[in-house]
């Protein structure tokens, strides 16, 4: 779908050809490209402010039918992200004029003060993430995702770049499938329709498999999981894959939160606050996919991906507020309020991690809280952990990926919040302030001796509208941060 070429403008003939240009400098070395820019900036409607874009039909000297002049506004103004946001931007306009191939001029890095991989790179993400649609539901597909993107570059960056394309194509993929999972209705991704289709996409790729069902769980004690999962007609499990390199030193551990569809369960959520809540699966598709891309790719990691999967729905079987249930670590925890189900799984998961693979780390990604959301916004992870270098590498990660992540206190003396009169923890906490902090502190009395950060996804893993490079539906958050994060470890 994306390719990198390097040909001669004058002779290749071609459809449609996307010149990204800048408002204040010269971005292109190309000679061909530097003139038809002149010729585009000489008329009085296109100033390559950013957004501006103007067509131009069959130029003379090229073999081109179409040249489209995007602009990318100021020098200083662009960065990885204003190329990603630029090439998805483009690339759905082109969508929606029904165009199948385009060829996209890539800048010159130096003057972009980029490397040359960077650039590409992030030309690419924009270009492969901003091409997917869900339509899966529509009876007619009106618009159609391009067949080929052709980067073009100079013959002497072919071999540097070699690549480049197959990484992109695979992370990308790799983002789609956490997309596609969490923009899936509920009905259609039951808890043991959810973890069959992980399953097989992860066999597929693959992957090692384990599934403990319902039995696993009775018989292993997972108490506090199995608590949320009573009030489904729907069976809960717990999906475990893994990702071995033999030369791998360490063992790292993902969790994710895998509720296929949040009502509150007795603590019945309202209209609004319940709508979108099919994501809150997100954590689980992220980590699920992100382990398909890692063997995907080969890496040199050793990588579990433990993924709890339940619905938490009200009905007479359903855990009532005031229960206590016995967690797998054995501590009791007093239901306070049966919304607060996603720790409820996790810190079953992260208990069972912990002894079961004795990680040298682990990670969670959760829609954990509203709270993080207030605190945050749409668009920023919360950071937890008391490893500080660890949540340096995580957001050093999000920085790069544009995943962005924020670093959040988890101040010891909260933990108080927490109390139970009658059982070792409540899942609720007993003020409504600082409830992502709360929930993450919850979190942390599961980890062990472990390195371990928890990443609050709750405002950026779903939007209702569509960016510059997602449409409306899942976002697949996070799996080019953990992609990138792990090649660091
Ligand atoms: N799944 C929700 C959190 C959520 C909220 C995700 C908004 C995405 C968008 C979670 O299970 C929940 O309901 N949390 C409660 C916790 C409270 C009862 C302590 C919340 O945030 O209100
Ligand atoms: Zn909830
Ligand atoms: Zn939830």
């Amino acid at each position: 779908m994306i390719g990198l070429k390097a040909v001669d403008l004058k002779k290749q003939k071609i459809d449609t050809l996307i010149v990204p240009v800048c408002e204040d400098k010269k971005i292109h070395d190309d000679r061909i490209i530097n003139a038809i820019i002149k010729k585009a900036l000489s008329l009085k409607e296109f100033e390559a402010e950013k957004g501006d874009e103007l067509t131009l039909y069959d130029l003379k000297d090229l073999n081109t039918k179409r040249v489209i002049f995007a602009g990318l506004g100021k020098l200083k103004k662009i960065d990885p992200e204003t190329l990603r946001a630029f090439c998805g931007a483009i690339v759905k306009r082109c969508i929606k004029v029904d165009l199948e191939v385009i060829w996209v001029a890539v800048p010159a890095a130096h003057k972009l003060k980029m490397e040359m991989p960077a650039t590409v790179a992030a030309l690419m993400e924009g270009a492969c993430l901003g091409n997917h649609l869900f339509d899966k539901y529509k009876k007619e597909k009106k618009k159609k995702p391009l067949k080929q993107i052709n980067f073009l570059v100079k013959p002497d960056a072919l071999g540097k770049l070699r690549r480049i394309t197959p990484k992109v194509s695979t992370i990308c993929a790799g983002t789609i499938l956490a997309r596609e999972w969490i923009s899936t209705p509920s009905n259609e991704k039951t808890p043991e329709q959810f973890t069959r289709s992980i399953v097989s996409q992860a066999r597929k790729h693959g992957l090692k498999t384990r599934v403990l069902r319902e039995k696993d769980l009775k018989l292993h004690k997972f108490g506090a999981l199995l608590a949320v999962a009573a009030g489904s007609r729907s069976k809960p499990s717990m999906v475990i894959l893994e990702h071995k390199h033999p030369n791998a030193q360490k063992t790292l551990a993902l969790v994710g939160k895998g509720v296929t569809f949040d009502s509150g369960g007795l603590n019945i959520k309202t209209g609004g606050s319940m709508a979108s809540m099919k994501s809150d699966m997100s954590g689980a598709a992220v980590v699920a996919a992100t382990l398909i891309t890692l063997a995907r790719l080969k890496a040199k990691s050793h990588v579990i991906g433990a993924i709890p999967i339940v619905e938490n729905m009200p009905s007479g079987k359903a855990i009532r507020p005031g229960d206590i249930v016995r967690s797998y670590a054995g501590k009791t925890i007093e239901i306070g309020n049966t919304d607060a189900e996603g720790r409820l799984i996790l810190v079953d998961a992260m208990s069972y991690v912990v002894n079961k693979y004795k990680p040298q780390m682990m990670i969670d990604l959760a829609t954990l809280t509203g709270a993080c959301v207030v605190a945050l916004g749409e668009k920023i992870a919360g950071v937890f952990t008391q490893d500080d270098e660890l949540a340096k590498l995580i957001i050093s990660s999000g920085n790069k990926t544009h995943e962005r992540c924020w670093q959040m206190p988890m101040p010891d003396d909260y933990k108080e919040l927490l109390k139970s009169d009658f059982a070792d923890l409540n899942n609720m906490p007993s003020s409504r302030w600082g409830g992502a902090i709360t929930a993450a502190l919850f979190l942390s009395e599961f980890r062990g001796d472990t390195r371990w950060a928890h990443i609050d996804i709750a405002g950026p893993a779903y939007i209702k509208k569509g960016d510059a490079y997602c449409g409306p539906g899942g976002t697949g958050f996070g799996v080019r941060l953990l992609c990138d994060l792990i090649e660091q470890l």
